[in-house]
């Protein structure tokens, strides 16, 4: 298993990777009902590739796309971060959500991200474990929307916590 930073050419494994993405994941991680497809406004997202805007970090095996963790922010050198992940049904609790964001939330930090925010569904156990798990307690979200809302200090998480693979 390979985990780097996003290139060219990887919105193509994204539409590949489909075939492992059953619609309860993609669901969870657009906070909508796909009909099992990845949004088609999602993928003219990450189309346009790395920018002070966009950033992700691939895992791949034998050409195939297990998982991505992305960030987002406005303005493109902003301080403040959205961060999104997604593993692929087979590949599913092997650690590699865990793997991805640490190696990405890494280069964030290098790229000036001080904050991270992230929202998930409240019916969304394995998310709520994972935070759960890279927090090491549960870091009591505020609830809006009907979703439950995370947010971090970077300065806060332990650069050991950052460099366990
Ligand atoms: C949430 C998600 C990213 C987790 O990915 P993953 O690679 O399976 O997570 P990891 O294997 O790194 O798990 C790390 C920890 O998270 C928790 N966790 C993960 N899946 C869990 C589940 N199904 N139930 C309870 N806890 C879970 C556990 O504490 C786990 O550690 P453990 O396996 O040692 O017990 C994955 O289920 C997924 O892609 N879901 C759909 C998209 C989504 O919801 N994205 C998040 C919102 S943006």
């Amino acid at each position: 298993m390979l985990i780097r930073p996003w290139r060219d050419g990887d919105r193509g494994l994204v539409v590949a990777a489909q075939e492992y993405l059953s619609p309860r994941t993609i669901d969870r991680r657009f906070l909508v009902g796909s009909g099992g497809r990845l949004p088609s406004s999602y993928l003219a997202h990450i189309a346009a590739g790395p920018r002070p805007e966009w950033d992700a970090q691939v895992a791949v095996d034998g050409g195939v796309l297990c998982g991505w963790a992305e960030y987002g922010r406005i303005p493109g050198g902003g301080p403040a971060a959205d961060l999104a992940v997604l593993v692929a049904d087979p590949w599913q609790r092997t650690g590699l959500a865990s793997a991805l964001i640490r190696a990405l939330v890494q280069r964030m930090i290098a790229a000036g991200v001080t904050t991270i925010h992230a929202d998930v569904a409240g019916s969304n156990a394995p998310s709520r474990g994972l935070v759960r798990a890279l927090a090491g307690s549960d870091p009591g979200p505020s609830y809006a929307d009907g979703l439950l809302h995370y947010a971090f200090g970077l300065a806060a998480v332990p650069v050991e916590s950052l460099v366990r693979s």
